[in-house]
């Protein structure tokens, strides 16, 4: 589990409000969720899946209630949905901390961030080619370019039920290949395929594959994904063994990955349809999808492309006082007043070590307030970058460094 400090949480600040500000500009609200739920809404979204079975960090409460801390992000969401009864479509986005026990290693945490959307009570593909738009220019805008969009149809209930028999007689057809992976072959089928196993390589390339047991439905609405895809020059390559790791996937599916970063742990975001989870946890029929994508991720892919490296400073204006702090204290204050980052140093250190303190703040301007200055009304204004100084009026300080501030290329 990591933790984010300063000065590299404002990079964390900036991907989460720029999410922030994409979801809002696509229509969705932010939605809250706590950070445990009762167990059961877990075991429903992976019956046979290594994040619910092996990886929940899950225990009883005082009252003897079975608890989970949030692995993933989309069944708090559909048990708020199924709970609260919003109006559909219900275009949510969020921002939350997922645990998941699994073996640390760079890009892969036992505790991780995902920003993630989710429309709840849609089947138009349209929505599919919304939800991907979403992510994709988020991940663009931040100026990676080492990405790419895979994307995928796991098929309606009748697609996925033909499909696994014909897999599953392959897999048993294989049997000594696959050895102690059997069990869980015959649990789900469709687990093997997104097997990371190099044992299975070969095995896994020559399987039978999903599209060709798609319906005609299910084959009319990936078509119409991939169409809308185009009309909005969003490149993608179809991965026929997509099938990501939860039970609740129905349709479409997609994962973008970074180039940036090693192949174990280089998916970015990942998400998709899954139609009948709603209906599985006791609510109406709603066909739904979305997609979480991991901030830690993203901050490492930003890294190995130099990318997201002009985060502002945290400060505009640093207050050197030489009065012993009172005079200090108001002009500070003002300085926030007016919209500025400001601070100042405290518990009376020498004027010496509070210009120290100023270039290190990162600031662009300091400010000193010396009592033979403000005898005749003024202050020192320094340039940080430059050391040019100038004086400026005492009372009008904060609005002069303001418009100084405004007419600043950013
Ligand atoms: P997921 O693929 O398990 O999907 O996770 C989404 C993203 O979270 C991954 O692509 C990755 O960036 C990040 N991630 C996952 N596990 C870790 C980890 N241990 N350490 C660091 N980052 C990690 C879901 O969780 C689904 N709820 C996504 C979804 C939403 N599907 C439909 N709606």
């Amino acid at each position: 589990m990591l933790d984010v400090l300063p000065p590299d949480s404002a990079r964390w600040t900036d991907v989460v409000a720029r999410f922030a500000t994409r979801a809002s500009r696509f229509g969705y609200g932010l939605v809250v969720t706590p950070i445990l739920e009762h167990y059961e809404v877990f075991q429903r979204v992976g019956e046979t899946t290594d994040v619910v079975t092996k990886q929940m960090y899950a225990f009883d409460d005082r009252g003897g209630r079975r608890l989970a801390l949030r692995p993933e992000g989309t069944a708090p969401v559909v048990r708020a949905f199924v709970q609260h009864r919003p109006v559909t479509p219900w275009k949510v986005w969020y921002v939350a901390p997922n645990f998941r026990a699994e073996q640390p290693q760079a890009g892969r945490y036992r505790q991780h961030w995902q920003l993630g959307a989710e429309v709840l009570g849609v089947d138009d593909p349209d929505v599919d080619v919304e939800i991907i738009d979403l992510v994709h220019g988020f991940l663009r805008a931040l100026g990676l370019r080492d990405i790419r969009l895979f994307v995928n149809s796991m098929g309606d209930g009748e697609s996925r039920a033909r499909y696994r028999e014909v897999l599953l007689a392959y897999w048993r057809a294989n049997a000594d290949v696959i050895g102690d992976g059997m069990e869980r072959a015959e649990a789900n089928p469709l687990r093997i395929l997104d097997s990371k196993r190099t044992d299975w390589t070969d095995l896994l390339e020559r399987a039978p594959q999903l599209g060709e047991y798609l319906s005609d439905d299910a084959a009319e609405h990936f078509a119409r994904v991939q169409s809308g895809l185009r009309a909005v020059g969003i490149d993608f390559e179809i991965q026929p063994h997509l099938v990501r790791g939860f039970d609740y996937y129905t349709s479409t599916v997609f994962e973008f990955t970074s180039g940036a970063l090693d192949a174990a742990q280089n998916a970015l975001a990942g998400g998709g349809r899954y139609d009948r989870l709603a209906e599985e946890m006791g609510g109406p029929p709603t066909p739904s999808i979305g997609f979480g994508a991991g901030i830690e991720r993203i901050l490492l892919a930003c890294a190995a492309e130099s990318v997201l490296t002009d985060v502002a400073p945290a400060l505009d204006v640093y207050v050197v006082d030489a009065t012993g702090g009172a005079e200090a204290t108001v002009v500070v204050h003002e300085l926030r007043e007016v919209g500025l980052r400001a601070d100042r140093a405290y518990g009376g250190r020498s004027v010496k070590k509070q210009w120290g303190a100023a270039d290190r703040s990162g600031a662009r301007w300091g400010v000193m307030v010396a009592p033979r200055e403000l005898e005749q009304g003024r202050v020192v204004v320094k340039d940080l970058a430059s050391g040019e100084q100038i004086e400026v009026r005492r009372a009008e300080v904060a609005a002069w460094i303001r418009t100084q501030h405004e007419g600043e290329p950013r």
